[in-house]
C-alpha cells in the first residue's frame, strides 16, 4: 500500500538535498543542465546521485545505482529538473523510473525546453506514477541559468557582473578599481567563475588590471574557463610585456576576439605563442557580438560571464546581447563625476524607457549586496549616439 503523500514541508526538505548533491556538479556539466535526485523511503532518504558531467550518467540513474537493490513498494523519487522522456545518450529517465516500481515523483522544475516541458509528467502519470511539479521550483530553475538559455536559444546565456560603489561608480576618474567590494562578494564571484565555461573581459581591463581570471576556490584549487579578450584592433598585444593571460600556463585557455583591422602580424604573434585568436569580420574594430554569440554556440560554449570593463559592458547592452546581469554593491561612496559609471550609451526619456531586471535575487556577502536578474529590454532602445564614437 502506498502511504500518504508528505507534507509539503517534507517535500521542500527532500527536494533541498537534492538541490544540495545538484551543485556537486557546479561547472561541470554545461551545456547539460546541473540535476540532484534522492529515494525516500518511509520517509528516510535512502540514496541520492547527481548529474556530474555532460555524457554521464543522469542523477536519477545514479541514485537508483547507489541504492544498490530495487526501490521498496511506495519509495518517492525527488529530482530537481524533469526527467528526460526521450532516448539519448544514456536511455530515458522516465523508462527506468517505471523499470524500477517507483511510483511517485517529486519534481523541481519542469523542462526549459518548451517541445519538452511536462512531457515526462504526462509519461509517468499514464503508467500510473503519482508525480507532484513545481517543489523548490525557484531554486531548481536557479540552478541551470546557462542549460535554461541555451536549450532554449541554442545560443550562449550572456552575463555581465560588475561591482560598483552605491552611487554606481565602477573605478575612480583615475581607473582604479581595486577594490570596490570585499572578501565574500570576490569569493562570490570566484564561485561563478567556476559556473561559467568561459569569462569575457574588454581589452583596457587586461591592460590595467592585467587579470588572472581563473577560478579559485577558498580550498586553494583554482580552474582557468576559457578566457575572452575582446581586443578589436590588439592593442593589448603592442606592449614588449605581455599580459599574464597571453603567458601563464593557462594561456591556452586564452581566446582572443578580434577584427581584420588588429594586424595579421600580432594575431600571427599570438598564435606563435599558442593563444588562440577568433577574427571575426567586421566593417569597423568591434565585433559584432552576434556573430560572437553564433561562434561561441558552434564550439559549445554556453555560457560567457562578462568581466567589464564598463565600455564592453555598455557595448553589450546598446546591442541587446547581455542577458543576465551580476551587480555587487559596495557600501562606499565615490560622489564623483568623473568617476566611471557601471553603464553608459544609452539615453531612456522616462523611466518606462529603461532595462529591467526580472526573476531577481538578492544576497548579502559582508556588507556588499547583490542583485541579479535576466536583463529585459525595453520595446524601444533609446540610445546615446555621442557615446562610444570609433576611432
Ligand atoms: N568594478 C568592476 O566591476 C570592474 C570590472 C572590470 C574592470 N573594471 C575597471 O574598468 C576599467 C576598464 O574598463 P573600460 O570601460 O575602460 O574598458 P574595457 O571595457 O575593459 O575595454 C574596452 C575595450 O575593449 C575593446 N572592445 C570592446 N568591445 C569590443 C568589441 N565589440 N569588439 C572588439 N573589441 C572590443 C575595445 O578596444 P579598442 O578600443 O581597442 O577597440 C575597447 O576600448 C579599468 O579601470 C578596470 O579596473 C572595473
Amino acid at each position: 500500500m502506498i502511504p500518504n503523500p508528505p507534507a509539503n514541508e517534507e517535500h521542500e526538505v527532500f527536494m533541498r538535498r537534492a538541490i544540495e548533491l545538484a551543485r556537486h556538479g557546479w561547472g561541470r556539466t554545461h551545456p547539460n543542465p546541473l540535476v540532484g535526485a534522492v529515494i525516500v523511503e518511509n520517509g528516510q532518504l535512502v540514496s541520492g546521485g547527481w548529474h556530474a558531467q555532460d555524457g554521464g550518467p543522469h542523477a536519477e540513474r545514479v541514485a537508483l545505482a547507489a541504492l544498490g537493490r530495487p526501490p521498496k513498494p511506495g519509495a518517492t523519487l525527488y529530482v530537481t529538473l524533469e526527467p528526460c522522456s526521450t532516448h539519448g545518450r544514456t536511455g530515458a529517465c522516465c523508462d527506468l523510473i517505471k523499470e524500477a516500481g517507483i511510483k511517485r515523483v517529486v519534481i523541481g522544475a519542469t523542462d526549459p525546453n518548451p517541445a519538452h516541458a511536462g512531457r515526462a509528467v504526462d509519461v509517468l502519470r499514464d503508467a500510473g506514477v503519482e508525480v507532484v511539479v513545481g517543489v523548490c521550483e525557484r531554486a531548481c530553475r536557479d540552478l541551470n541559468l546557462i542549460f535554461n538559455h541555451w536549450i532554449t536559444t541554442g545560443t550562449p546565456l550572456i552575463a555581465g557582473k560588475v561591482a560598483v560603489t552605491l552611487d554606481g561608480k565602477s573605478a575612480c576618474r583615475t581607473g582604479e578599481s581595486k577594490w570596490i567590494t570585499g572578501d565574500e562578494s570576490r569569493a562570490d564571484v570566484h564561485h561563478w567563475r567556476r559556473y561559467f565555461p568561459a569569462i569575457a573581459v574588454g581589452a583596457m581591463t587586461v591592460l590595467r588590471d592585467n587579470p588572472r581570471l581563473t577560478a579559485r576556490s577558498p580550498d586553494g584549487e583554482e580552474w582557468c574557463p576559457v578566457r575572452f579578450v575582446f581586443d578589436g584592433l590588439l592593442r593589448t598585444v603592442i606592449d614588449r610585456h605581455l599580459p599574464s593571460v597571453y603567458t601563464d600556463e593557462f594561456h591556452e585557455r586564452t581566446i582572443v576576439v578580434t577584427t581584420p583591422h588588429g594586424g595579421l602580424g600580432y594575431v600571427r604573434k599570438l598564435r606563435e605563442m599558442g593563444v588562440q585568436v577568433w577574427v571575426m569580420e567586421s566593417g569597423s574594430q568591434r565585433v559584432p557580438f552576434q556573430s560572437f554569440r553564433q561562434k561561441c554556440a558552434e564550439e559549445r560554449i554556453a555560457g560567457v560571464y562578462v568581466e567589464g570593463g564598463a565600455q564592453l559592458l555598455s557595448e553589450l547592452v546598446r546591442a541587446r546581447q547581455l542577458d543576465y546581469l551580476f551587480s555587487y554593491r559596495a557600501p562606499i561612496l565615490f560622489a564623483d563625476d568623473k568617476a566611471k559609471g557601471m553603464l553608459s550609451g544609452l539615453r531612456p526619456d522616462t523611466p518606462g524607457h529603461a532595462i529591467r531586471l526580472e526573476d531577481t535575487r538578492h544576497n548579502t556577502f559582508g556588507d556588499d549586496a547583490l542583485l541579479r536578474g535576466h536583463v529585459v529590454y525595453p520595446e524601444k532602445l533609446l540610445l546615446d549616439e555621442t557615446v562610444f564614437s570609433l576611432r
